[in-house]
């Protein structure tokens, strides 16, 4: 038997790795939900309502039946019987409309779907849906912008379980504000924002006896598995969902739509496999969007610029039938130190389709409008932003009473102003210049939460000295395949490409959503755990095969580093690979599972987690041609410790990106005669692309917060997007005088 020298190996937590699956993405070898083909597939198209408010009165569908190629046009009367969904313990089983497909005919949103039709074809399922007659009776849609509360109670069901309006407070914040020496009073207005990922939602539904499959594009197979079990009556373990690669979902693809139990109802009454794949217009309707909000905003501070008083009062949209929760008060309470503090928030109704998740979902607007009123305070003070920060900084959080697990923001802003040359701002609107150009400087900070999901994952070693991590997670484009195998790898010494990585299937141990900038930090714990315990068993078997160099030895005498096992007294000099062993014992792969338990929601934490971190950003201004241009921006991240940085700086670039699109550009406009979405295309719902993007220089801080895992990773999905829209219009005053507090920021608003 060889003893070979152990080789010291490079952890590969911590360093740039190229995405594993990088080769198959760009080499079309990747499946996409819309690439895989089953044999006698049948292909839907949905029959779109073209008004927002009203009845299906009737509905002609003959002429559809009879076209060449069409096997059916199901809607109310045939698509059979679906259930309503709900949510279940522990955050399961979330979806943002529980109202099934077809359950009524009443109409609350623009591009409702009301009828599916089917065929052998894509094309002739097209002409067959548009070929459906619809009669409606139809009334005024409410897409009114201006958003007043509706009368609510004091504690609201929502889609995430119920909420007090009187979010959070402290002290006496109407009173302290009444008696402050100097006051704020602004209100600033998100729009509807939608997600436009590349690829476009789909599902393909397969039954095979009283089992289904789904072939979905979904940020959360095992929460889509939930929904659609108590959709169909199925067991849970009756649905598997396999979504192995998806094209990005900013979160229109968490929860499920009704574009899945579409596909599968159609399957199940034709006895084939059925693919339906959502439309770009249908994307701006049935898939969910970002609330508009309308944002009130009072600071009272001293002269000096330390806060008295913090109050948030905020209303957004959501959909006639639904309650998802735009909680854009979530970091108000602990941003900053203040002793008198009230968060609320109102709801109005309007005519649109569900309202959901989009990418620092709450936070995103919420920290718009906090940063911007910061900014504001600061120019009213004529104090520098990143000073009033930094005397406002709380040493814990406010609102809980207890401790941040790490938090580093001060940090953050020393080492972005330093990277940005913030010292060399003059304050004074439009008074620096470059080349001829106006330049405009500003700032915000920004936070995330950290926390983690429950999670399940397996490890095995295998006797070809490779390794296979699986967990039913996602990798939704940010990269969790090359994450499971980095995990994999340190634990047990097996090169990352010799790592096979499985995901996306809930055929694997349940995983946790690609939500929340939760995903990195959930499987942590549970990778370790199912590694250790493969470790384990190895050591067991080392100990109980015949023959072998360990054989009868006690398994705690036995150590195991980098892939190779040997006796603690000896040292790792004389250690033998794992899968020497496992060949020795005529074992294929020793196993193990690992489970970690979820932090969110516990009501009684012992500290407060968050990532935080702050962006600097330079904007350009020709007032004679009214170009404005974001000309450089500076970001830095106290995110924990970064298992990838490679991918990190990718997420963080992407979300500075997606920040100048909210900033100057996106907005979905309903059209208030019939309430549908107007720029409901690429080309008229305007985001970010190269041309727009200047250089951003990204760093991460290295605090590693042991609160959330062992190895210290927070996440950074979401963070990078918060704060952005503030910086950027904070820069604009500084180059144009104009204060936006509407967004985008559109060029009418800057011509004097
Ligand atoms: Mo994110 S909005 O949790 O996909």
């Amino acid at each position: 038997m060889p003893i070979t020298q152990n080789t010291p190996i490079v952890s590969p937590v911590g360093r740039d790795t190229p995405r594993l699956d990088g080769p198959r993405k760009v080499s079309g070898l990747a499946q996409y939900t819309s690439d895989f083909r089953f044999p006698a597939m049948l292909y839907a198209v949905p029959v779109e309502a073209t008004i927002a408010n009203g009845r299906v009165v009737k509905l002609e569908a003959a002429a559809a039946e009879k076209m060449p190629g069409v096997r059916a046009i199901f809607h109310r009367e045939n698509i059979g019987k679906i259930f309503r969904s709900v949510l279940e313990p522990g955050f399961e089983s979330v979806c943002e409309e529980r109202r099934p497909p077809f359950e009524d005919d009443v109409v609350r949103y623009y591009g409702q779907y009301i009828a599916l039709a089917v065929a052998d074809t894509f094309e002739t399922a097209k002409a067959a849906a548009d070929a459906v007659r619809v009669t409606y009776v139809k009334e005024k849609p409410n897409v009114e912008t201006d958003l007043k509360a509706d009368p609510d109670p004091a504690v609201v069901a929502t889609t995430f379980g119920p909420y007090e309006r009187l979010e959070s407070h402290r002290g006496d914040a109407e009173g302290a504000f009444a008696s402050a020496p100097v006051k704020l009073d602004q209100t600033y207005v998100t729009p509807a924002e939608t997600h436009n990922p590349l690829e476009l939602h789909a599902t393909t539904a397969i039954w095979d006896g009283s089992t289904l499959t789904l072939y979905e594009s979904s940020q959360g197979v095992v929460n889509l598995q939930g929904v659609l079990a108590q959709m169909f009556g199925l067991p849970k373990e009756n649905v598997r969902v396999i979504s192995k690669f998806v094209g990005s979902g900013f979160g229109s693809k968490l929860w499920p739509w009704t574009q899945c139990p579409l596909a599968a109802a159609a399957a199940r009454k034709l006895g084939k496999p059925v693919k339906l794949v959502v439309s770009r217009k249908m994307m701006f309707q049935t898939v969910g969007h970002r609330a508009r909000t309308q944002q009130r905003v009072r600071l009272g501070a001293t002269p000096v610029g330390k806060l008295v008083s913090l109050q948030h009062d905020y209303v957004y949209e959501r959909s006639m039938l639904e309650a998802h929760h735009e909680d854009c008060g979530e970091a108000t309470p602990f941003q900053y130190s203040v002793p008198n503090l009230r968060v609320t928030f109102g709801r109005a109704r309007r005519n649109v389709g569900a309202t959901t998740d989009m990418r620092g979902p709450g936070r995103t607007p919420g920290l718009y409008a906090i940063e911007s009123a910061m900014n504001e305070l600061a120019d009213q003070l004529k104090i520098d932003p990143v000073k009033l920060r930094i005397l406002n900084e709380p040493k814990i959080d406010e609102s809980l009473g207890i401790p941040f697990s790490s938090r580093h923001l001060l940090e953050c802003f020393h080492l972005g102003a330093n990277k940005f040359g913030w010292s060399r701002r003059s304050p004074e609107v439009g008074s620096m210049k470059r080349d001829g150009l106006t330049l405009g400087w500003g700032m915000a900070g920004c936070s995330w939460v950290a926390a983690r999901f429950s999670a399940e994952a397996s490890v095995e070693l295998r006797d070809d000295g490779t390794a296979r991590v699986a967990c039913a997670t996602q990798d939704i484009g940010t990269g969790t395949y090359t994450i499971l195998a980095q995990l994999a790898s340190q634990k047990t010494g097996v090169p990352l490409a010799k790592v096979e990585v499985a995901l996306g299937d809930t055929a694997l141990p349940a995983g946790p959503l690609s939500g929340g900038s939760m995903a990195t930090a959930s499987v942590v714990p549970a990778v370790f755990a199912a590694a250790d315990n493969a470790i384990a068993s190895l050591l067991g078997i080392a100990t109980m095969t015949p023959g072998s160099p360990f054989e009868n030895r006690p398994p705690k005498d036995l150590a195991f580093d980098g892939g190779r096992v040997f006796v603690k007294a000896d040292g790792a000099a004389k250690s033998v690979p794992f899968d020497n062993l496992l060949r020795r014992a005529n074992l294929r792969l020793v196993s193990g599972s690992g489970k970690s338990e979820a932090t969110i929601g516990n009501p009684k934490p012992k500290f407060s987690t968050h990532s935080f971190g702050c962006h600097f950003v330079e904007v350009t201004w020709q007032p004679e041609i009214a170009r404005l241009r974001v000309s450089r921006v500076v970001t830095v991240m106290d995110a924990g410790r970064i298992i990838n940085p490679l991918a990190g700086r990718n997420q963080i670039v992407g979300a500075v990106v997606m920040g100048i699109g909210m900033a100057l550009l996106e907005h979905t406009t309903y059209d208030p005669q019939n309430g549908a979405p107007i720029n409901s295309n690429l080309a008229d719902y305007v985001v970010a692309v190269n041309a727009d993007v200047p250089p951003i220089d990204v760093h991460f801080l290295d605090f590693p917060d042991k609160e959330m895992n062992e190895l210290g990773a927070r996440g950074i999905g979401e963070i990078g997007l918060t704060g952005v829209a503030a910086a950027i219009t904070e820069a604009v005053h500084h180059a144009t005088g104009v204060r936006v507090r509407e967004l985008p920021v559109k060029i009418e608003n800057l011509l004097a």
